[in-house]
């Protein structure tokens, strides 16, 4: 069995003070029965790691550089992400593909980027409104995966994640219903099947929009959602530490 993911994206929120604050309230079953991740601003991932160190908890970056240094000011190499004692990073989550208008193409390279400096990549996709209104929610995934798919170590992607992420549901409170979210997973998975039947049984496909403690175990339920990437709920370590409980069970 593929053992769960659930990590928290801190977008861009916190401080020192909260995260200390956040890594001393988060009480989790130990040992952890699943991968458990918090992924705060870059800034803070040295400390977080260091205030997690013996939970088990792992610590994840929202985003990456795709080169490994050099003159690239403001940009953070994945190499250094790992050098700080992370092991997971987000790449092409949809507040990044809109306001940074990051392309299927670039999501491809950060992810290949993160592979190479060993972490494991958490790749989003996801359709907007508009999209599913329209009916375009599969073509729309599957263009998304494809970039990545097509340009990866398959090996290593399937050590991180593919997080499905439905715009719509994204910090709104309208989660996806299970139905609507297991359709996609199942979608995401059957098209990694026809490229590698193995990594698809591997792969873990996590869900992310509007997770809360109350809708997580129903989520966690159905047979391709394999975990959760949480934003607003991840920022409560009483919460957190539910929805982490509802994964494990
Ligand atoms: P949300 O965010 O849980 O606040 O909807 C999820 C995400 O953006 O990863």
């Amino acid at each position: 069995m593929r053992p769960s993911l659930v990590a928290a994206n801190w977008k861009m929120n916190g401080s020192g003070d909260f995260l200390r604050d956040y890594a001393e309230r988060l009480e989790l079953d130990q040992p952890l029965k699943i991968d458990v991740v918090l992924c705060p601003p870059s800034i803070y991932l040295a400390e977080l790691v260091r205030a997690l160190r013996e939970t088990g908890v792992a610590c994840g970056a929202q985003d990456v550089g795709i080169q490994p240094s050099g003159a690239h000011t403001g940009e953070i190499a994945a190499e250094m992400i790992a050098d700080a004692g992370a092991e997971w990073v987000i790449v092409g989550h949809s507040e990044r593909r809109i306001d940074q208008n990051e392309k299927d193409d670039l999501v491809a390279t950060k992810a290949a980027a993160a592979l190479r400096a060993g972490l494991k990549p958490i790749v989003c996709v996801g359709e907007t409104l508009a999209e599913r209104e329209a009916g375009h929610e599969i073509a729309v995934v599957e263009r998304q995966l494809e970039a990545v798919v097509d340009r990866v170590d398959l090996d290593g992607l399937a050590s991180g994640a593919i997080a499905y992420e439905p715009v719509w549901a994204i910090g709104t409170g309208k989660s996806a219903t299970t139905a609507q979210a297991q359709e996609m997973h199942a979608f995401i998975r059957d098209k990694i099947a026809h490229v590698d039947a193995a990594i698809a049984r591997k792969i873990r496909v996590v869900y992310g929009g509007s997770v809360k403690a109350e809708n997580a175990e129903e989520l966690f339920g159905q047979d391709d959602i394999d975990g959760s990437l949480v934003g607003g709920a991840g920022l409560d370590p009483i919460q957190f530490a539910e929805i982490v409980h509802a994964a494990s069970r």
